[in-house]
């Protein structure tokens, strides 16, 4: 059967869970090969035996797409084995929180190198391929790029994630307007929070209780109030995730209108990233 991606070939970075894997799996139902990227081998090879199930191509591609040679061998291993690149989801990312005062700098270094650089490598290699690709008879090419909503606003230690995320924003719109002419298509997605791994609870305090290894603000340590965080386990060592307890509770919501009552979050655009669209987060709209 010809679906709407059907002769096409996605490269998806972070493809070993969450969304990533998710995207990859519904490039696949559309039609696409899908070239499905990250580190965990494993994972990446359980992913594609379920691409495959769905009648397309996969191609594991072992990457860390922070090392930049890596990161242009991953593209050329996908061109190679499945002839063309048309799609490219930049989806690798880390959110590792906590305030800026005593904050492990080695964690900016990483969400730096894999929020911003990764996806920087990514995009540079795969271009011409993507321009080859929408200059043919398709006439279309795609670059998305995966942001958030912390890529709009920004929240008391969540500075290093929202600067890679306003940066990512900055950047497709930078790309957008540089090749649109030529069929480029570049895409921002902005996921607000996103169940992708489960929740591991600190044994101390059940299943509502702050997961281990998420940095406190010294001034809320001893402090009557509790946050709820989730943290996923990585084995490549202990990563803090973007959980706020006014997020979990009301998803959508930042900064000053997380901390209204009566708020919740009533429309959220993924879309394409336009100068006007700059201006259209999620609307915030009182609850009667
Ligand atoms: N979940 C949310 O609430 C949320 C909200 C807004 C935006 N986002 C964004 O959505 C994207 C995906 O998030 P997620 O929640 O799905 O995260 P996730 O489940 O933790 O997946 C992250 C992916 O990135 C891969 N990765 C990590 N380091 C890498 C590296 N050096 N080279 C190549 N791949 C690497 C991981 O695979 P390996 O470990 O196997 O390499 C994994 O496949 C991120 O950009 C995140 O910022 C998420």
């Amino acid at each position: 059967m010809t679906s709407r991606l059907t002769g096409t070939v996605a490269l998806v970075t972070g493809a070993s869970s969450g969304i990533g894997a998710e995207t990859a799996l519904a490039l696949a139902a559309a039609g696409a090969d899908v070239a499905l990227v990250a580190r965990r081998r494993d994972r990446l090879e359980a992913l594609a035996d379920r691409v495959r199930s769905l009648g397309t191509k996969a191609e594991v591609v072992e990457a860390d797409v922070t090392d930049r040679a890596q990161a242009v061998g991953a593209v050329q291993q996908a061109v190679t084995a499945l002839g063309r690149l048309d799609t490219v989801v930049n989806n690798a990312g880390v959110m590792l929180l906590g305030p800026v005062e005593g904050a492990p700098v080695e964690e900016w270094d990483r969400m730096i190198a894999l929020n911003l650089q990764g996806l920087l490598y990514v995009t540079h290699a795969a271009l011409p391929h993507l321009l080859e690709a929408a200059a043919g008879s398709r006439a279309t090419a795609d670059v998305v790029m995966v942001g958030s909503i912390a890529g709009r606003s920004a929240q008391a230690g969540m500075g290093v994630y929202n600067l890679t995320k306003h940066g990512v924003g900055a950047f497709a719109e930078s790309l957008r307007q540089e090749v649109a002419g030529r069929h480029v298509r570049v895409s921002l997605v902005e996921p607000g929070p996103v169940a992708t791994e489960p929740v591991h609870p600190h044994p101390a305090r059940g299943a509502r209780g702050r997961p281990l290894g998420v940095r406190r603000h010294p001034a809320a340590a001893g402090g009557r109030r509790r946050r709820r965080h989730r943290l996923r386990r990585d084995p490549a060592g202990p990563r803090r995730r973007e959980r706020g307890a006014a997020a979990s509770r009301r998803p959508g919501l930042t900064g000053r209108d997380a901390a209204r009552p009566g708020l919740r979050v009533v429309r959220r655009r993924d879309r394409l990233c336009g100068p006007a669209d700059r201006s259209a987060g999620p609307t915030a709209r009182r609850v009667t």
